[in-house]
């Protein structure tokens, strides 16, 4: 069975991005709530905050990003075998935001056009879209598939309460992927993906609330340990392959650019530093480095989670995110998937995807033939490392992604407009850009047999 998973090809063949026409600038958010802006812009690396308008929610992004998806590759309902969506902020508790998804698309291509999908939904906090990637693939690769083309979205909607520490790390995207056999961006290295899973309640949203309840430093120690019991694994599995000959070689020198989970870009250089130090720790290279930063502090009676969020280690990352061999190593395969994020905030199962879409972005050099590392974080806990090899024909896929442009269009909004949305004072046709050309919600039910059921139209 692993001999005909690995005897096909399989990955992603384009990507579809969404974001909201509004965000909030991080600047005026910090002022309005006596924080330093530094705090924000330089110590979380926040901009701005996008923000869903009045009729958007999770289901009309996905369904925006998926038709943007279909369009730009003049795919037909017959050419999808699966609409699989991830999200941890979908609107009802039965129904999947696939199905909503379905129905919206329907409105565009006929009634009953895409009656013949699969269309499941998929939760596991922001690392859900990456287990949809992984089934949908997976079922790609066996051959089961009845069509060419699955679509997996990831679309949420980042939401803390008012005036909490959370506050200033939401957002919100969608991103759908497609795909295929032979794709033309990504081909999926499934021999390596490493899992790492432990059942803790770094952060939660009990089905009564609208706002996350998060335990923020502790959920910091979460992603750090998970995120190395999955690299772990990952390295492993590349033994195994024989693609490293032994645990003690570097890892990172088989990466060329990753792309991290993002709550808010300063985790990424959390992690990527917790990285480095656990696997340059026996190399040659150490040593000089060790000069510069001093000894790592010890762990002894300390759970990992507790270490992670020590002061000690804290500072003594600090000090290796300071040295050159660092920054140079940062820059060149992870800091371009953050300035999409800066810009965005946490978008929970989008954020690593979209880290993935920035870096095509950005980068001039060529990719071709590159290892793209994903670390897939979602609260919970789990997290997933896996990796992707960048195919010839991705410099003409990516000149469609526009994911800048779409972001340098967005209308700023203040703090006061802001909150109105925020605590849903704004009734659904209320938009602060008045939707055209897109998906909206347009009512919710209320009467005995439709109450809370969401009806949606697209606006021309
Ligand atoms: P906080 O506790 O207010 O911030 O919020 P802090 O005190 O940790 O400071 C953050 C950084 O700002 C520090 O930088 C400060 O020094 C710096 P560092 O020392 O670490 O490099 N700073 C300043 N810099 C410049 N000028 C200043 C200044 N003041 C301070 N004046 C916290 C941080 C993460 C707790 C908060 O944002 C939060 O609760 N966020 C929500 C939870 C979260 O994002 N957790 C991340 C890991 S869990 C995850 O990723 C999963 C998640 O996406 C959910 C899911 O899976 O579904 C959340």
């Amino acid at each position: 069975m692993g001999e005909t998973l690995l005897m096909k090809q399989v990955g992603i063949d384009d990507i579809a991005t969404y974001v909201p026409k509004i965000y909030l600038d991080a600047e005026d958010m910090a002022k309005a709530r006596g924080v330093p802006p530094e705090k924000i812009t330089k110590g979380l690396g926040i901009e701005k905050l996008s923000i869903p308008d009045a009729h958007e929610d999770a289901a009309t992004m996905a369904a925006m990003a998926t038709l943007m998806l279909m369009e730009k590759n003049n795919l037909q309902p017959e050419d999808i075998d699966f609409i699989h969506v991830a999200t941890e902020t979908g609107p009802d508790a039965s129904k999947p935001i696939s199905c909503y998804v379905q129905g919206m698309l329907e409105q565009r291509y006929g009634k009953g056009s895409f009656d013949h999908i699969g269309a499941p939904e998929t939760k596991f906090a922001c690392v859900g879209a990456t287990y949809a990637m992984i089934d949908r693939l997976a079922y790609i690769a066996s051959g089961w598939n009845r069509a060419p083309y699955s679509i997996v979205v990831a679309t949420d909607i980042a939401k803390y309460e008012l005036n909490s520490s959370g506050e200033p790390t939401q957002g919100a995207a969608a991103i759908a992927l497609l795909l295929k056999e032979n794709p033309r961006l990504l081909v999926y290295e499934p021999q390596f993906t490493g899992f790492g899973t432990v059942d803790d309640r770094d952060f939660f949203r009990p089905v009564e609330r609208t706002t996350a309840v998060v335990n923020g430093q502790y959920s910091v120690g979460c992603y750090l340990r998970d995120m190395r019991i999955a690299t772990d694994a990952y390295k492993r599995n590349m033994v195994k392959a024989g693609m490293l000959k032994s645990l003690n070689e570097s890892l990172m020198d088989k990466i060329d650019l990753a792309s991290f989970h993002s709550p808010f870009p300063k985790m990424v250089q959390y992690a990527f530093a917790s990285f480095l130090i656990h696997d340059w720790r026996n190399l040659p290279k150490w040593n000089q480095i060790s000069q510069k930063i001093g000894p790592e502090p010890s762990r002894e009676k300390m759970t990992d989670v507790e270490f992670y969020i020590s002061d000690n280690y804290k500072d003594y990352r600090k000090n290796f995110t300071n040295t050159e061999e660092f920054i140079k190593e940062y820059e060149a395969k992870v800091a371009d998937s953050l300035k999409a994020i800066s810009l965005i905030g946490n978008s929970y199962t989008a954020s690593v995807w979209l880290g993935v879409a920035s870096h095509f972005e950005h980068r001039k050099d060529d990719l071709t033939g590159k290892r793209i590392g994903i670390g897939s974080y979602g609260s919970g806990s789990s997290a997933i490392v896996c990796s992707f090899i960048v195919q010839p024909e991705y410099k003409e896929v990516v000149k469609n992604i526009k994911l800048t442009y779409k972001l340098n269009k967005r209308q700023k909004i203040s703090v006061d407009v802001y909150e109105d949305l925020h605590e849903g004072r704004r009734k659904l046709n209320e938009s602060i850009n008045p939707p055209k050309n897109e998906f909206v919600l347009d009512s919710i039910g209320t009467s005995e047999t439709d109450f809370g059921y969401r009806y949606y139209k697209y606006i021309e």
